[in-house]
C-alpha cells in the first residue's frame, strides 16, 4: 500500500484581535498534525465545529501557510517553489460545504467545470469541451449539452453540488478533499450525493479525504478516521475499529451524541456535554481535561499519540474501559 499524501507535524496558528485591538487570543487550529493518505484510501477527518478540520484541508491544498511542518506528495516535499505547488493543485482538487465557496454565480456550468483545465492548461479547446461534457454525465447532470449553458442560480442546491464535484473531477485529481460536501443539502438528497462519490471514488480509485462532523456517513465511506479536538488528532485508526471501540473519551461522547440514549451511560454523557472548555490555560495538558468525566491529576501533562493495537491510536492517559467516572 502506497502512500500518496503525508503531512508532518503541521502547524497553524490564528490570532484573534479583542474588539479593541488590544487584547489577543491565539487559537491553536492545527497544532503538530501528522497522517499519512494511502493511495485509494478515504480517511474520515471528525470533530466538532472549530476543531481545525478545514484548516487542514486549507493547509494541504496550500490556500492557506503553515506556520510549520511538512506535506509530502507522492514522496516528495510540497515547498512553496511555483513547481510544486502546481503539483499539488492539479493533484488535488476540494470540495467545499458551500457551492457558492468554489463556483463563480457569474458563470456558466460549462466554464465553471473547465476552470481547472484552463488554470493548468489541460488540453485543446475540443478536448476541454468534451471532457466537461464527460464529466458532467460521470456526475448524473444530463443533458450535458443544455447544463453547461446555466448560471449556478438556474439549478437546484443538489444540481449546484453536482457541479462542485464535476469541477474538482475534472482535471483528474489523484486526491480529493471533502468538506462537509453534503451538510448544506437537503437531508433527502444527501444520501443520493454521498453514493456518487463513493461509487466516483472507487470507480477511479481517487484517494479520499473526507471532512464531516457525521459519524454515521463517516462510517459508511471512509476506511479510516482521525478524531480532532482543538487542534490535535486525538484518536486515530480503522473506522469500525475506533467508532466500535472507542479509546478516546471524546470520541466516546462524539459517538455517544448520536446514539439511543442508554439509561446506563446518560450521566456519562451529561457530564461531557455540561462541562464547558474553560479558556484559561487550555492549551495547557490534555486539551479536553476540562470536559472529561475520567480526568486524573496526570492529565495536566499533554497525553502523546500512541498506537495502542492494530493501528488504533489515542492520545489518553485514561484507560476507559477500566476508569471509574469522577
Ligand atoms: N482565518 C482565520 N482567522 C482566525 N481564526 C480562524 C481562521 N480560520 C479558522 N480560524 C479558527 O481556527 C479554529 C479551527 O477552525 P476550522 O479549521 O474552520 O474548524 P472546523 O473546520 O473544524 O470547524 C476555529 O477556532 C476558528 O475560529
Ligand atoms: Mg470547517
Amino acid at each position: 500500500m502506497s502512500e500518496i499524501l503525508r503531512v508532518e507535524h503541521l502547524t497553524k496558528y490564528f490570532t484573534k484581535k479583542g474588539i479593541f485591538g488590544k487584547t489577543s487570543d491565539t487559537i491553536r487550529a492545527t497544532d503538530d498534525v501528522s497522517f499519512g493518505l494511502n493511495q485509494g484510501e478515504v480517511l474520515v477527518l471528525a470533530g466538532e465545529s472549530g476543531s481545525g478540520k478545514s484548516t487542514i484541508a486549507k493547509l494541504i491544498l496550500k490556500s492557506i501557510e503553515s506556520d510549520s511542518g511538512k506535506i509530502f506528495f507522492e514522496n516528495q516535499e510540497i515547498t512553496n517553489n511555483k513547481e510544486n505547488l502546481k503539483k499539488i493543485r492539479m493533484n488535488a482538487q476540494m470540495i467545499q460545504q458551500d457551492p457558492y465557496d468554489s463556483i463563480n454565480p457569474r458563470m456558466r456550468v460549462g466554464d465553471i467545470i473547465s476552470e481547472p483545465l484552463e488554470i493548468h492548461n489541460a488540453g485543446s479547446k475540443e478536448s476541454r469541451k468534451k471532457r466537461v461534457l464527460e464529466v458532467l454525465r460521470e456526475v448524473k447532470l444530463e443533458p450535458a449539452d443544455e447544463i453547461i449553458k446555466k448560471y449556478p442560480h438556474m439549478l437546484s442546491g443538489g444540481q449546484r453540488q453536482r457541479v462542485v464535484l464535476a469541477r474538482a473531477l475534472s482535471i483528474k485529481p489523484k486526491i480529493i478533499l471533502a468538506d462537509e460536501p453534503v451538510s448544506m443539502l437537503d437531508v433527502s438528497i444527501r444520501a443520493e450525493m454521498l453514493e456518487l462519490m463513493q461509487h466516483l471514488q472507487k470507480k477511479y480509485n481517487i484517494s479520499f479525504i473526507y471532512i464531516t462532523h457525521d459519524l454515521a456517513t463517516a462510517l459508511h465511506f471512509g476506511q479510516r478516521i482521525a478524531i480532532l479536538y482543538m487542534g490535535q488528532i486525538v484518536e486515530m485508526g480503522p473506522i469500525k475499529t475506533v467508532l466500535e471501540n472507542p479509546l478516546h473519551p471524546y470520541t466516546q461522547a462524539l459517538i455517544d451524541a448520536i446514539s439511543e440514549p442508554d439509561p446506563e451511560n446518560r450521566h456519562k454523557m451529561r457530564k461531557i456535554r455540561i462541562k464547558e472548555t474553560n479558556s484559561e490555560n487550555v492549551y495547557e495538558g490534555c486539551r479536553f481535561r476540562t470536559r472529561c468525566p475520567y480526568v486524573l491529576d496526570k492529565c495536566k501533562n499533554e497525553p502523546k499519540l500512541k498506537n495502542m493495537s492494530n493501528n488504533q491510536h489515542v492520545a489518553c492517559f485514561v484507560d476507559i474501559k477500566s476508569a471509574s467516572l469522577n
